[in-house]
């Protein structure tokens, strides 16, 4: 006797599930660097409008996918068309590659969060830090693996009791958390020592548009990082978007709830910014605006030192947010594996075993590539990385837009968008957009993505 499929009980614990696999690192780390480096304003409204076309079409087919076949990630392209199953293969092994150097980040957060806990947070501030830590014996791995164990118990809980039930805690505690901390930032004043400089200077340096001394190919780099931003901030082409979308109730409303889907994760990004980047005006100056991937971990800890007693509160609550927002992200990737093994027959439990514990060694080697197995490899977009970064560079340059285009062509050219618009509105749905969906997904977003594939190769520079 076939077992019922699992789904989420209704569109909020779907809508706050998916917003917990998009609202991740991402958002927090990357977001508010690339915007300042990006021209502020400039970037951001470059990124809302790409959102509107660009992301609304990507997600929403997924999605559509999702819940029009009732599969995993694994086998829901075959029952679209069964010449296009390995695009399944490619969507699971994405989110098989990134669990476990996911965690491993993940486990450094942890750390910091558990310094700032204990009362160590100004240690956190200190010049070695960082690399201290992530090149120690032991202690990285002890922090990845409870992470990741965290992560396995969720989603051996299932999809109700453990994934649903876990976002619906998660999520509207880190947008309170988030909000309180971005008002914060916003009151700030750095007094003498600071330049006089004030949180609101800062905020207005993020939102105001600033493309002074920029060309037409600045602003095309900027274009090509927001785009890049927005398709890995919203989870698509892991295989995650398929699998919750196979969840997702027959009744409920699809269009409504991607578009909130994306809201949510666009409001997250534009608030870590304005809780970021004053903070960092007024204590490390504008000239340290765009710091780079070092911003969590280094710039971070040392602008909570710098606001005395508040700072340590401060750190406890941010550290403990993107804790949250990473435990949300990593819980569906795990699930995207597992539900793949689960639709093969394999017993949720079991599955959720072998991955868990797959997932663990390879998140050993990965804190290793800091340690014994340290070597420095000049990646083809030209950055210098280890373990981590070459696992990233994969997936997130590589096999993610490959996916993606793949997924546009069968949605656009062999399924055809019907298909997917038909789905999305078989409970009389309006929608809106179907010609600028149908136009996106045919024409420009498989361009768009040939673009960013290009651009992982170096090919611009
Ligand atoms: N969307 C996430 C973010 O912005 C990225 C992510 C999600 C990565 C899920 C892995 C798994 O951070």
């Amino acid at each position: 006797m076939e077992k019922q499929r699992s789904s989420f009980s209704g569109s909020i614990g779907f809508v706050l599930a998916a917003a917990g696999s998009a609202v991740g690192l991402g958002n927090i780390w990357r977001f508010p660097y690339l915007a300042a480096e990006g021209g502020g304003g400039l970037f951001l409204f470059i990124y809302i409008g790409l959102a509107l076309t660009f992301g609304f079409t990507l997600l929403m087919s997924e999605v559509a996918i999702g819940r029009k076949t009732k599969q995993s990630c694994l086998t829901a392209y075959k029952h679209i068309n069964k010449n296009w199953g390995w695009l399944g293969g490619l969507a699971s092994v994405i989110p098989f590659i990134i669990l476990p150097y996911y965690c491993v980040i993940g486990g450094w957060v942890m750390k910091y969060a558990l310094s700032f806990i204990i009362g160590q947070g100004v240690d956190a501030a200190g010049d070695s830090f960082f690399t201290g830590f992530i090149t120690g014996n032991s202690e990285p791995i002890i922090y990845t693996v409870v992470f990741l164990l965290l992560t396995t118990v969720v989603v051996f809980r299932g999809v109700n009791k453990g994934i649903e039930a876990m976002s619906k805690i998660l999520m509207p505690i880190l947008f309170v958390l988030i909000i309180g901390i971005s008002v914060y930032s916003l009151t700030i004043s750095g007094g003498e020592d600071y330049g006089n400089r004030t949180g609101m200077d800062g905020f207005w340096y993020y939102v105001i548009p600033n493309a002074d001394g920029m060309g037409f190919s600045d602003v095309l780099k900027v274009i090509m990082s927001a785009m890049g931003q927005l398709f890995y901030s919203i989870s698509v082409a892991m295989g995650i978007m398929v699998t919750y979308g196979s969840y997702f109730k027959d009744k409920d409303n699809l269009i409504k709830s991607v578009n909130q889907i994306e809201i949510f994760d666009t409001i997250v990004a534009f608030l870590a910014g304005v809780m970021i980047i004053p903070a960092v005006y007024v204590f490390l100056g504008p000239e340290n605006m765009a710091k780079g991937p070092g911003l969590m971990f280094v710039a971070m800890p040392k602008i909570f030192a710098r606001m005395g007693a508040a700072g340590t509160s401060l750190g406890i609550i941010f550290f403990l947010m993107v804790l949250f927002a990473a435990l949300t992200s990593s819980i569906s990737l795990m699930e995207a594996v597992v539900s793949g093994m689960v639709d093969k027959g394999v017993t949720r439990k079991k599955s959720t075993l072998v991955e868990g514990g797959v997932a663990i060694v390879i998140a050993v080697v990965v804190c290793l590539g800091y340690n014994v197995l340290y070597f420095d490899l000049t990646l083809p977009n030209g950055q210098v990385g280890q373990i981590l970064d070459i696992l990233d560079y994969l997936s997130n340059n590589i096999l993610m837009p490959v996916l993606a285009i793949g997924t546009c062509i069968l949605v656009g050219w062999i399924a055809k968008p019907k298909a997917i618009i038909d789905e999305a509105t078989k409970n009389g749905e309006r929608f809106f957009r179907r010609h600028l969906y149908t136009v996106m997904v045919r024409f420009v977003a498989p361009v768009l993505l040939c673009i960013l594939l290009l651009g992982s190769f170096g090919v611009f520079g």
